[in-house]
């Protein structure tokens, strides 16, 4: 009696079905507000093509949270009008010298994962407690670089779209809105057009990083509005699915998740997995993927979660995700809170629309245009070492299979050890290194990197974007 009544009470706090990269970010789901005024919709478009900037920028301020006093700005871009698509952002100008900072944009995975997430849970300056409170990070990244971070595709978060042909069903889509958003977004705050731009982001942004970097770079010979775009990070990048997913088999047995026999029947699918991606068989190819691992859009547990019993693959110490990570989802549909960043009543989507729209996208590979990338900007290609679905040795395997300029040396190059101080006695991780390129594997950490490991992913990110080297302070 007792035992029914404790797995029932159990039954009723486990979150529904996972998708790939998106599991966490979908528990962060919130459909509406709750009850008081939630303001309204922010749409800055209309002041920037009438050239009313300063007003635009004025309504965009968010007014600081109690007890706070930091200067941030959010809003809508509509990036297609046939469609009503519209993109959310939220700006943070860097606290140390902002004229001067790099802006770095963030893209969250999924597909279909709010960059909310990296705001409230990775790198922004919040963080959400259980009872709503505000508390700072230690080290956020908005401390020397001004961030900006967009819900992106379409579909995703607080952005949206309002018809069905608005959603994104390949990188194509995904770059031609984003590309829109940006050259607004700078038309906006024209006073960081000319600073240093980064894109960055974790997991599926591995192929949205390198879509909306390779939109730029061919658009900027060609246009008036340039982007000064000088490099991207990406992190636990999900760009080559193939090479990806050939590595599963023996890197799950290597860390004992898989037996002998789990090995053989895993190796069977992704083999047919690899056999549908070669001959183009998109579809079935995802599907096989989904009920292997993800079961993102199947009704049942994936194969992965049946035998090792955990819902978790983004840390290999983590069988369920820190309940921590979803406090931000009721803090967004707070009436004060989307009055203050301008979303009003917007329903803050978990995805899942995104996601099935990108089905087929999601094994194909972005390979050629980050080799274009890798040739012609800084690069930082990094892992968590206790990331499953990414693993390090998997990115590794990407990385060999490509072929860029820089590929003979890479193949070459001798792996450091990074520490941050020349005290420290704990190794920060390790790093190779060749030209403008740098590889980073970050010691105690999984695939929510920042959040598990906040000062080395610090110090990572601003070693590569100023230049500074890997030696010890
Ligand atoms: C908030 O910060 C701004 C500039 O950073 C400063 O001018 C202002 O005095 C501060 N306000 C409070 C109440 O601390
Ligand atoms: C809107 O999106 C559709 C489909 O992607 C595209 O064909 C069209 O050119 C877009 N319109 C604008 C104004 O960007
Ligand atoms: C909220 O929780 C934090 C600890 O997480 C605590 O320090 C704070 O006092 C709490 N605030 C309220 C209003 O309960
Ligand atoms: C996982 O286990 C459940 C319950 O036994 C089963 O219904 C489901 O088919 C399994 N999933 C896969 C992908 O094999
Ligand atoms: C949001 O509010 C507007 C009126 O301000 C209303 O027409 C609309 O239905 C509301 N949308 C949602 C999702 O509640």
């Amino acid at each position: 009696m007792w035992k029914a009544l404790f797995l029932l009470v159990l039954l009723a706090l486990s979150p529904g079905a996972d998708g790939l990269f998106r599991s966490l970010y979908r528990k962060a789901h919130v459909s509406r507000p709750r009850k008081g005024d939630p303001g309204q919709r922010l749409f800055l478009t209309p002041y920037i093509e009438s050239g009313k900037l300063t007003k635009g920028r004025q309504l965009s301020l968010v007014p600081p949270f109690p007890g706070w006093n930091l200067t941030s700005y959010s809003g809508y871009i509509t990036v297609n009008k046939t469609y009503n698509s519209n993109i959310f952002f939220w700006f943070f100008p860097a606290k140390i010298e902002p004229e001067n900072a790099p802006v770095v944009l963030w893209l969250q995975g999924g597909p279909g994962g709010s960059s909310m997430f990296g705001l409230f849970v990775e790198h922004g300056p919040y963080i959400v407690s259980k009872n709503m409170t505000l508390f700072a990070r230690d080290f956020p990244w908005t401390t020397t670089f001004s961030m900006l971070y967009v819900d992106n595709p379409v579909g995703t978060g607080f952005s949206f779209t309002d018809h069905v042909h608005g959603y994104a069903i390949d990188e194509d889509d995904v770059a031609q809105n984003l590309y829109s958003a940006l050259i607004q977004f700078f038309e906006l705050f024209s006073d960081y057009r000319d600073n240093d731009f980064y894109v960055t982001g974790e997991s599926y942004a591995g192929k949205y990083v390198p879509a909306i970097a390779h939109y730029i770079h061919t658009l900027n010979p060609v246009t008036t509005m340039k982007i000064n775009l000088k490099g991207i990070a990406l992190g636990d990048a999900y760009s080559d699915p193939k090479s990806i997913i050939e590595g599963y088999p023996s890197f799950l047995f290597q860390i004992g998740l898989l037996d002998e026999q789990e090995k053989k029947y895993f190796q069977k699918q992704c083999n047919d997995c690899v056999k549908f991606i070669h001959q183009e068989k998109w579809l079935q190819a995802f599907e096989l993927l989904d009920r292997l691992l993800d079961g993102g859009l199947i009704s049942e547990p994936s194969y992965f979660q049946n035998v090792t019993g955990c819902s978790n693959y983004y840390n290999l110490l983590l069988c369920t995700e820190p309940e921590d990570q979803s406090y931000f989802g009721k803090f967004l549909s707070l009436p004060h809170v989307r009055q203050a960043i301008h979303v009003g009543n917007q329903t803050f989507s978990d995805g899942a629309r995104v996601e099935k729209y990108l089905r087929e996208d999601t094994v194909k590979s972005v390979k050629p245009w980050l080799t274009e990338i890798m040739n012609n900007y800084k690069v930082l290609i990094y892992n968590g070492q206790l990331d499953v679905i990414v693993a390090a040795s998997l990115t590794e395997r990407s990385l060999m299979a490509m072929d860029w300029k820089g590929s003979q040396k890479y193949k070459k190059a001798e792996k450091k050890v990074w520490k941050i101080l020349k005290s420290d006695l704990e190794v920060a991780g390790y790093v190779r290194q060749v030209d403008n390129f740098c590889q980073v594997i970050v010691r105690g950490g999984g695939h929510i990197l920042p959040y598990d490991q906040p000062l080395r992913s610090f110090d990572m990110i601003n070693r590569f974007i100023f230049g500074r080297g890997w030696d010890p302070y």
